[in-house]
């Protein structure tokens, strides 16, 4: 190896690139990694070939989302013909849930660390250089909420900050408790101080984060009373907050959402699916009559509100007649857009070990195509009572073609409109002229 070469390599030791799948709070805990390597003298880069360490911050939420890193794995392994001191790490969800297979296997992994093991990624990294021995760290904490690390390289028009972590409703069908274990909420003086630094940088919105979001609660401060104290710091416009469970919002949220100005009225709130007896086999814990008149209660209280969802489809012994209740309770609530998902079955949940994965994946693609097409047809109602409003669209940035903006109102909706020379960050009031069912098109008013 020329003198240059290794003195390349040498350099890149402490250089890391990080590639993230999945989720917000993902893409949080990216930045989170990043912050405390830079904290401990490593250099970031963008790309892969110039690190000496590459991490992928993985999800496992569904068997799509680990096939993918598996091809990423298999990739990245043939950057180690070139640098044979490159470490491979995976985080996050699917190294927490396959350990056994990144690790023991000839994957080419040499360090993998669960969401609750990022504080010790500095010294892991080290351990690996030091003895090229594997290393892997996987405890999950009933108490780490990385509460002082605050990212401090965001980009874009909102910043996502996450609010508590882990979470304990074990609905039958998800790994997320398994990969991300106990509830717990980050200290309310956190979450401000982060808003804070982050108004100062110049962001305008928040999104709130969690997987049970509205389960916060931190000696007694609740999630609404973390709302208020939010929109209260100078320079935030925009509040949103995700994902909400319908068991659990109280009236004193939905008031909240409907009388402060600055939280936006959007709620996602996932219904996973319509009838009773799939609800209790899923252990979401409510009812579709409950769910139905959470939402009316919602949609009277909460001026122009936008309602959207997650439905799954093919749930272990769903019937016919049972995904016909979800469309119906889809078509009764109209939500604004869905996320719909077929079932996919994961190792460790309640579902994978008590009843068999026994709607085949015709019989789920045919109900998922169904599901599509209605909910398409709703979005599309919904957007044309848009037509002769105007919203208070924040841009964002160019549309598909660059003589057009694009930005989102209050609900979250996408708008396009032609360049008015507004910069992303800046907010333009626009009339809605057009309308399909993912998109409101208008001008500048
Ligand atoms: N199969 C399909 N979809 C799932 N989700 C969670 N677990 C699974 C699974 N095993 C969906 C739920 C959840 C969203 C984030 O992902 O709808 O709300
Ligand atoms: Fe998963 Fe249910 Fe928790 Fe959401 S509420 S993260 S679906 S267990």
């Amino acid at each position: 190896m020329s003198e240059i070469d290794s003195q390349t390599i040498a350099q890149s030791a402490k250089t890391v690139y990080v590639e993230t799948y999945g989720c917000q709070m993902n893409e949080y805990d990216s930045e989170i990694v990043r912050e405390i390597l830079r904290r401990n003298d490593f250099a970031l880069t963008d790309s892969p070939d110039a690190a000496g360490v590459v991490l992928l911050n993985t999800c496992a939420i569904r068997e799509n989302a680990h096939d993918k890193v598996r091809a990423r794995i298999s990739e990245l392994r043939h950057l180690k013909k070139r640098n044979k001191r490159l470490i491979l790490g995976v985080l996050g969800c699917m190294a927490q849930n396959l350990k056994k297979e990144l690790l023991e296997t000839n994957t080419g992994v040499d360090l993998i660390a669960g969401p609750d093991s990022y504080k010790a990624l500095p010294v892991m990294i080290d351990r690996v250089h030091n003895t090229g021995e594997k290393e892997f760290k996987l405890t999950l904490s009933e108490y780490e909420t990385y509460a002082d690390v605050f990212p401090t390289n965001r980009h874009g028009i909102n910043a996502w900050v996450a609010v508590m972590r882990g979470c304990d409703n074990y609905c039958t069908f998800c790994v997320v408790p398994m990969t991300r274990g106990r509830e717990r909420s980050r200290d309310p003086f956190n979450v401000i101080e982060e808003v804070r630094q982050l108004a100062d940088h110049g962001f305008k919105q928040v999104t709130l984060l969690g997987q049970n979001v509205n389960s916060y609660t931190f000696k007694g401060f609740d999630f609404a009373k973390l709302i208020t104290a939010v929109a209260n710091i100078d320079g935030i416009k925009r509040i949103r907050f995700t994902s909400p469970h319908p068991k659990d919002f109280p009236e004193r949220l939905i008031e909240v959402v409907a009388t402060n100005s600055k939280a936006c009225k959007h709620v996602h709130l996932p219904l996973q699916a319509g009838s009773d007896r799939v609800l209790d086999a899923m252990n979401r814990t409510y009812t579709r009559e409950h769910f139905v008149a959470l939402a009316e209660r919602m949609r009277k209280l909460i001026p122009g509100l936008v309602l959207t969802t997650d439905v799954i489809v093919g749930f272990p012994t769903e019937t016919e007649a049972e995904f016909e209740e979800t469309l119906a309770v889809m078509r009764e609530v109209q939500f604004d857009s869905a996320f719909m998902f077929k079932y996919s079955e994961r190792k460790g949940t309640v579902a994978q070990r008590t009843i068999p994965d026994d709607i085949s994946d015709e019989v789920k693609t045919e109900r998922m195509v169904r599901l599509v097409d209605q909910q398409r047809q709703i979005s599309y109602i919904r957007n044309q009572a848009h037509l002769g409003q105007a919203f208070e669209v924040l841009v964002e940035g160019y549309g598909k073609r660059p003589s057009q903006l694009l930005g989102r109102n209050d609900g979250n909706k996408i708008v396009v409109f032609p360049d008015t020379g507004a910069k992303p960050g800046e907010f333009v009031t626009v009339r809605i002229e057009e309308v399909t069912p993912n998109t409101l098109i208008g001008v500048a008013v």
